[in-house]
C-alpha cells in the first residue's frame, strides 16, 4: 500500500499526525528492529525477539505479511522456536490494563495507537459488513434502504470512534460501555445536539442516539436480556481471560433480541504467530488471540458463526484484522445451518 501508510513512510520522520509521544517512541524502537506485527492501537506488539517469529530470520520487519509468513515458514525446518507461553491470557492484569488506557489520549490517535488514518477505512469495512449481513436476512427489495436497528452496544467503546461514526448512523439507540470514564466523557462531550441520553424514540436527521453509558469491563457487564439486535466488540476483548470472554459471549447471547435478525460481531486483531499461539502484549495487559482461538471460544459460548470477513486495506506492517458476526447455535432455522452467509467468506 502506498501514502502515508507505506513502510517507507513509517521508517522515516513522517508526519503521524496527533501521535502521542509514547506512541511515536514505540514506533521508532519498532523501527527497523525485527518485531511481530502491529496493531492499529496503542496495543503495540512488545513481544520479545525470542518471541517474535520473524527474529531469527535476520529480515528487518515491513515486509508484507504473506512474506513474513513465508519466510518463516521456511524457518520451520530450522531450530525450533522458543514456544510462547501456553497460557498467554493468564497473564491479564485488568488493573494494569485500566492504568494503561488512563494514559492515552481521549481521542482517535490514541485508540488507534498512532494510526488514526485507519479508522475511515475500517469503519467502511464494518458498515459494509453490516449491511451485506442484513441483506441476507432481510426481505426489503435491494433497492429500498434499511431501517434502522432499535438498539446496538459499543462494547469497549473507548471514545465512541465507532458509536458516532457507524452505530449512530444504522440503530436508534446505541449503549456504550467502556471502563475508561475519561473516553466516554470525551464521548458524551462530543455528541451533538439530539444525540444524547436517549431512548432512540426520537432520532433526528437519520441518527440514532446515544442511551445508557456503563463504566464497566466486559468481564462484568450483562446486557439486559432479549435487548439488542447489534453487540459490536471491537479491539477490546484481548482485555477478558480467555474463560471472562466465553462467559461474557454467553451473557452477550441472552442480550440478543430472539429471532435471526440480531448479532454479536467481534472485530479484533489476529495473532500472526507461526504456531497459531496467542501473543500476550505486556504494555496494555492483552491478548492477540488466533482465528482458530476465537471460533473455539465462540464455540464454547454456544455461538455459531454467520459470516466472517477480513478487513482490507490497512496498512502492511499491522496485524491482519477479522471480523465475526454470531448468533446463538440453537436458534434452529433453516438458514442459520448454512456455515456462512453467501457473499461473506472465511
Ligand atoms: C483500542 S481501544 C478501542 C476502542 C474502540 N473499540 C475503537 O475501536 O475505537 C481499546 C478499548 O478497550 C477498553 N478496555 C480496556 N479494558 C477493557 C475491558 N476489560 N473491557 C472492555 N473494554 C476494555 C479501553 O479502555 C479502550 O477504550
Amino acid at each position: 500500500m502506498h501514502g502515508p501508510y507505506s513502510c517507507r513512510d513509517a521508517s522515516s520522520s513522517v508526519s503521524w499526525g496527533a501521535a502521542t509521544p509514547p506512541f511515536r517512541r514505540r514506533l521508532r524502537s519498532s523501527f527497523p528492529s525485527p518485531t511481530a506485527k502491529k496493531k492499529p492501537m496503542p496495543r503495540q506488539s512488545t513481544l520479545t525477539q525470542q518471541q517474535s517469529p520473524q527474529h531469527s530470520t535476520g529480515r528487518v520487519d515491513l515486509l508484507p505479511h504473506k512474506r513474513i509468513y513465508r519466510i518463516t515458514m521456511d524457518m520451520a525446518a530450522g531450530p525450533p522456536l522458543p514456544a510462547s507461553p501456553s497460557q498467554p491470557d493468564a497473564l491479564i492484569d485488568h488493573a494494569a490494563s485500566i492504568t494503561y488506557w488512563n494514559s492515552v489520549s481521549a481521542d482517535t490517535t490514541g485508540m488507534l495507537g498512532g494510526y488514526p488514518q485507519t479508522s475511515r477505512i475500517d469503519l467502511q469495512g464494518s458498515s459494509n459488513f453490516l449491511i451485506k449481513l442484513r441483506r441476507t436476512k432481510s426481505s426489503i427489495p435491494a433497492r429500498d434502504a434499511l431501517p434502522p436497528l432499535n438498539r446496538a452496544a459499543d462494547c469497549g467503546a473507548g471514545v465512541g470512534r465507532i458509536t458516532k461514526e457507524f452505530l449512530l448512523k444504522v440503530a436508534k439507540r446505541v449503549d456504550v460501555v467502556e471502563p475508561v470514564k475519561k473516553f466516554t466523557d470525551e464521548l458524551v462531550q462530543g455528541l451533538k445536539s439530539g444525540e444524547w441520553a436517549g431512548d432512540g424514540a426520537d432520532p433526528r436527521g437519520g441518527r440514532g442516539q446515544v442511551g445508557e453509558v456503563v463504566n464497566l469491563g466486559l468481564q462484568d457487564w450483562t446486557p439486559e436480556v432479549g435487548a439488542y439486535d447489534l453487540i459490536w466488540n471491537q479491539w477490546c476483548v484481548g482485555h477478558l481471560t480467555d474463560v471472562q470472554l466465553v462467559d461474557y459471549l454467553e451473557r452477550c447471547k441472552n442480550g440478543l433480541v430472539e429471532g435471526n435478525e440480531s448479532w454479536i460481531v467481534v472485530k479484533e486483531n489476529m495473532s500472526t504467530d507461526i504456531h497459531q499461539q496467542d501473543i500476550y502484549d505486556d504494555e496494555d495487559s492483552s491478548v492477540t488471540r488466533s482465528d482458530d482461538k476465537f471460533r473455539k471460544l465462540f464455540k464454547e459460548a454456544g455461538l455459531k458463526l454467520v459470516a466472517t470477513d477480513l478487513q482490507r486495506g490497512f496498512p502492511k506492517e499491522l496485524f491482519p484484522v477479522r471480523i465475526y458476526a454470531l448468533q446463538p447455535q440453537q436458534i434452529g432455522r433453516k438458514a442459520l445451518d448454512r456455515p456462512l452467509y453467501p457473499g461473506i467468506h472465511s
